[in-house]
């Protein structure tokens, strides 16, 4: 089988509804992972672009967040409505939806170049 040129991981990540950080899944996550899944399908990207449900990427505070991989790409605040445009454009013509790009010094992971010190 060959490999996947990409994969879509989506936060489904839940909290309890109370937290102060939320969660993506309290934003719709669950409805945009069944969406990305449904239309990569039936736009034939079956077996070549793969959406994976995720724990959580640590971008909570900006809405849903995404990352598309090899493309080390994280998008941030996506909802239903950018489930065409992502396709469309990234995935099929590899252009990033610069929009709702999170930026490299925004994210809020540690960057592995420079990690805390001790
Ligand atoms: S809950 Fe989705 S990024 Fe943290």
């Amino acid at each position: 089988m060959p490999k996947f040129q990409r994969h879509l991981f989506i936060c489904t990540h839940e909290r309890e509804p109370l937290d102060p950080k939320g969660s993506c899944m309290h934003r719709g996550s669950l409805e945009l992972a069944s969406s990305f899944k449904k239309k990569l399908y039936d736009q034939g990207f079956k077996r070549v672009v793969r959406a994976n449900k995720a724990g959580c990427l640590d971008q909570c505070a900006r809405g849903c967040a995404i990352v598309v991989y090899p493309d080390n790409v994280w998008y941030g605040g996506v909802t239903l409505d950018d489930v065409d445009e992502i396709i469309e454009e990234h995935i099929r013509h590899g252009r990033v939806v610069a929009r709702l790009v999170i930026a490299d010094e925004d994210l809020t992971g540690i960057d592995p170049n420079n990690p805390p010190q001790n």
